[in-house]
């Protein structure tokens, strides 16, 4: 029977697929130890030869909730930046008042454009959404506005405020930009927009969530972003720095490859087709950039291999990110009878109708597959870290929990991930660790986490009210 033929090829590239995908619990503490041993790796090669470039972020000391007056904030790292401004209370650790704006940066500017252009645009925004400072935010007289700026790439830091971009990720290539400062670069945008202000922090978005966690509670003793991009920062034992016997490090884990990943020809094709082939390989397999795209590979061969979709296979589905991971998400967790999300999602993305309730099955499959191996790893690199920290085990009377603050809207919005996260991360550490290792939202702690920073290294030393 020719109709049965076909779906049995399509149920044979589904459970290929599946298969090439698993992630038994052995094979991720195989890929927790590689990225143990990878951190090592990484803190002993001094030049970033490393597969982990383990950068040291140049925080050593993060808010201690004394933190007061008036700070800015920048955060560029995927396809929106974020301004913000932040008037901090001082003492008891509070946020006094909070404004931010939200602006897409338009897709040239990430990729055809000069490091001028895009820095130009970023200041002309933040030009603006300081003219609306109003009530309730206040800078001493004699003092200049200072930033803390959040840039979510992988830079070489020289200091707290500077630092060489080393190169780019999740999809941006402005060539010029490459080895050159960024806060050199921010600042004479700022300068040619007429804006008083002066950059105190730069920091990853890894850092700024660390920094943003730990202002809320003391236990937190690494981030982690699962959101366009992927990547965790922690804090290290540092001997070698007698001020505060600690230093942050940004891993970059997004860079993290071991041959007990499970890669399948879909991402293998999906790393040829992009913009840095060879790197970021578990950013690939985990983030938001990339989830949908791997979907609409594997719903692509259906259509072409085993006519899962009629006789033509429709043209959007074979144009790369049509799918993007929220609607991927709208569809793994569609709960309506007859899945109607599904089948309204296939017609406004790819214009297909008429499908099966079978074939929207097989697609909900699929999701599930994708998103559960992206979980599933991104469990396995948090308990690589926390055996680096020496926190996979309890020790004898020390009560003492570790909170992740995990922060990104993968995290946030892909309620299956997220949930699948956390069930293996306990699963991964046994009862008796598991209660002693929290994962925590920090909503958008690395604007705030960049805010504080700035007033940690502010130039303007705070007198204490009394
Ligand atoms: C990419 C960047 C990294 C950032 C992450 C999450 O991996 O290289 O710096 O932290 O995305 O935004």
């Amino acid at each position: 029977m020719k109709s049965s033929g076909r779906r049995n090829t399509a149920m044979s590239i589904l459970k290929e697929f599946e298969e090439k995908c698993a992630t038994p619990i052995g094979k991720l503490r195989q890929v927790a130890d590689a990225m143990t041993a990878e951190m090592h790796a990484g803190l002993a090669s001094e030049g970033g030869s490393s597969m982990f470039k383990m950068l040291n972020s140049h925080v050593d000391n993060l808010p201690s909730g004394d933190e007061n007056g008036l700070f800015y904030a920048l955060d560029l790292g995927g396809t929106n930046f974020r301004v913000l401004r932040v008037q901090l209370g001082g003492r008891d650790g509070c946020v006094v008042k909070q404004e931010f704006t939200e602006v897409s940066v338009p897709h040239e500017l990430m990729t055809s454009a000069t490091s001028s252009e895009l820095f130009d645009f970023i200041a002309k925004e933040l030009a603006r959404f300081i003219d609306t400072e109003g009530e309730g935010f206040i800078l001493p007289p004699g003092s200049q506005r200072e930033l803390g700026f959040t840039f979510s790439f992988p830079v070489k830091q020289l200091s707290i405020a500077s630092g060489n971009l080393i190169k780019w990720t999740k999809g941006f290539s402005i060539d010029d930009a490459v080895g050159k400062d960024v806060v050199v670069e921010l600042t004479k945008a700022l300068d040619r927009q007429g804006i008083d202000m002066r950059v105190a922090a730069l920091v990853n978005d890894t850092i700024g969530t660390l920094a943003g966690g730990k202002y809320l509670n003391n236990d937190v003793a690494a981030a982690v972003i699962l959101g366009t991009g992927t990547n965790a920062a922690y804090v290290e034992r540092a001997h070698a720095i007698p001020k505060s016997g600690e230093m942050v490090i940004n891993m970059e884990w997004g860079n993290f490859w071991s041959s007990h990943l499970p890669v399948t020809e879909y991402d293998q094709a999906l790393d040829q087709d992009s913009l840095s082939v060879g790197e970021q390989i578990f950013e690939k397999i985990i983030s938001g950039m990339y989830l949908g795209d791997i979907v609409r590979r594997v719903l692509c061969k259906m259509a072409e291999e085993a006519v899962f979709f009629g006789d033509i296979v429709p043209p959007k589905l074979k144009t790369p990110f049509t799918l993007r991971t929220p609607e991927m998400s709208a569809i793994h967790h569609d709960t309506s009878a007859n899945l109607r999300v599904v089948e309204r999602k296939l017609k406004d993305i790819f214009g297909i109708t008429g499908t099966s309730l079978e074939t929207r099955r097989v697609i909900v499959d699929v999701c599930n597959i994708v998103a559960t191996r992206g979980a599933r790893l991104s469990a396995a690199g948090i308990l690589g870290i926390l055996k680096k920290m020496g926190k996979d085990t309890v020790k004898e009377g020390d009560k003492q929990r570790t909170v992740i603050a995990v922060d990104g809207g993968l995290f946030e919005h892909y309620t299956e991930f997220r949930s699948c996260l956390e069930s293996t991360l306990s699963e991964l550490l046994g009862d008796e660790v598991a209660r002693t290792v929290v994962i925590e939202h920090a909503n958008d702690g690395s604007g705030t986490g960049a805010a504080l920073l700035a007033a940690c290294h502010s130039q303007y030393p705070k007198v204490e009210e009394s």
